[in-house]
């Protein structure tokens, strides 16, 4: 049904017949396009929604997707209303020892987002992996009380951060990936291992958070996704946020990473596989309980779309338009943020290498940072997006 070696004709006589079932299929959007050079966050505002992206840190002129590079800065400022830092804010950059913080690079990433009145979003408080802690907390010696000592490295830090940033920063991922994708099962880190039970932990970072910050949208952030193979993980998020509500722990939102990718084609759309009932019932549940949610870390992994350019631009923007059509008929989605705006910059480059040794055309902006299809499918499913109250 699926095949990684697939043909450029194939893509784009895929790629016909894909719109044709999304016009079947799906509820066509309220007939609407975007004003010429208007920016994707303008567009999105008009429907109560709102667009952004992922920076980095870097010195003036760097060669990054960062604060320093004057043509990233120009894309951002043109199509975002919101950035997030894509790992200036994490406990491995700010907190390089039990009592030492290390602010200035994130610093320097507010002050560039204040400055042009661009929102902040907060990633994340506490990303429970040992593989993305530093290596101080791995091995940490907790002491004679270990429960009280991993608490007190947890409010600390959670402390310090939305007081550092109280009134900047309204939006954090509280909690990042806490599960074995595989198997749905909770990851153990020193933290949780010393409290007890990985519920500990999180209950006490969302305390924390909302005792500091009573306003504040609080979310726990994953990439449980809509691929076949995500069912446990999103098994395993499904429980955790009902464990939220049993226990009365202050989470308001899922923030869906949508790493979404297409390792695989689809021979009947030209596009990867996905699970859609199996995804809707799953995004139905999360709301059902009273969630809102966010799109957080969107790209698209182009792994099994045929090297020519054209069909896998074509590819990667169906596969956004099919993807959130679906979410943004959830009118609890209000934030959408790409992780990067620009494909050389991506993690994906170095995290998910295509087999053909070709760079991955993931993001909304091509490497001569000019716009890839994909931006023009995003600004069309804004502008026919359902306006939000
Ligand atoms: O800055 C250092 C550099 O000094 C050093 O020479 C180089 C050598 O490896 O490493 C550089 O740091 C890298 C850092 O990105 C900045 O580029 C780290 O090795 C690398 O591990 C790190 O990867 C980041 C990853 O999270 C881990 O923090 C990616 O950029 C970032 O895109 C990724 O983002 C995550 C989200 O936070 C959570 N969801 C998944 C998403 C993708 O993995």
């Amino acid at each position: 049904m699926s095949d990684i070696a697939f043909s450029r004709r194939e893509a784009l006589a895929g790629l016909s017949a894909l719109s044709l079932t999304a016009c079947a299929g799906t509820a066509a959007p309220a007939a609407s396009s975007p004003a010429p050079g208007e920016g994707l966050h303008a567009i999105a505002q008009r429907k109560g929604l709102r667009f952004g992206s992922a920076i980095a840190y870097g010195a003036e002129g760097s060669d990054s997707g960062s604060i320093g590079n004057p043509e990233y800065r120009r894309i951002i400022e043109r199509e975002c209303g919101l950035v997030v830092a894509e790992n200036e804010m994490k406990w491995q950059a700010i907190r390089p020892g039990p009592d030492q913080y290390n602010f200035a690079a994130f610093d320097a990433i507010v002050r560039y987002a204040k400055a042009k009145g661009l929102d902040i979003r907060g990633h994340t408080l506490l990303w429970h992996r040992p593989k993305w802690l530093p290596e101080w907390v791995n091995t940490y010696d907790y002491g004679a009380r270990p429960a009280t000592e991993a608490a007190r490295l947890i409010t600390s830090h959670i402390e310090t951060v939305t007081r550092r940033y109280r009134g900047v920063i309204h939006s954090y991922d509280v909690v990042n990936e806490l599960f074995d994708d595989q198997t749905g099962a909770f990851v153990d880190t020193s933290l949780s291992k010393a409290m007890g039970s990985h519920e500990a932990v999180v209950d006490l970072a969302f305390h924390t958070a909302r005792a500091e910050l009573p306003g504040a949208e609080l979310v726990y952030n994953d990439y449980m996704s809509w691929e076949p193979g995500h069912a446990n993980h999103r098994a395993g998020v499904l429980r955790l946020l009902e464990g939220f509500r049993r226990r009365g722990v202050p989470c308001d939102a899922l923030g869906i990473q949508s790493h979404i990718e297409m390792r695989t084609i689809d021979r009947k759309t030209g596009i990867g596989p996905y699970d859609l009932k199996e995804w809707r019932a799953f995004c139905d549940d999360v709301t059902g309980m009273g969630y809102r949610l966010l799109l957080t870390e969107f790209d698209v992994k182009d792994n099994g779309l045929p090297a020519d350019y054209a069909a896998r631009d074509a590819g990667v923007a169906n596969y956004t338009r099919a993807y959130m059509e679906v979410m943004l008929a959830y009118p609890q989605l209000r934030d959408i943020l790409a992780w990067g705006m620009v494909d050389k910059y991506s993690w994906l480059q170095g995290f998910a290498p295509r087999a053909d040794g070709l760079p991955q055309r993931c993001c909304p902006y091509g490497d001569d940072y000019r716009p890839h299809p994909m931006r023009a499918a995003l600004a069309e499913l804004f502008a026919g997006a359902a306006p939000r109250a």
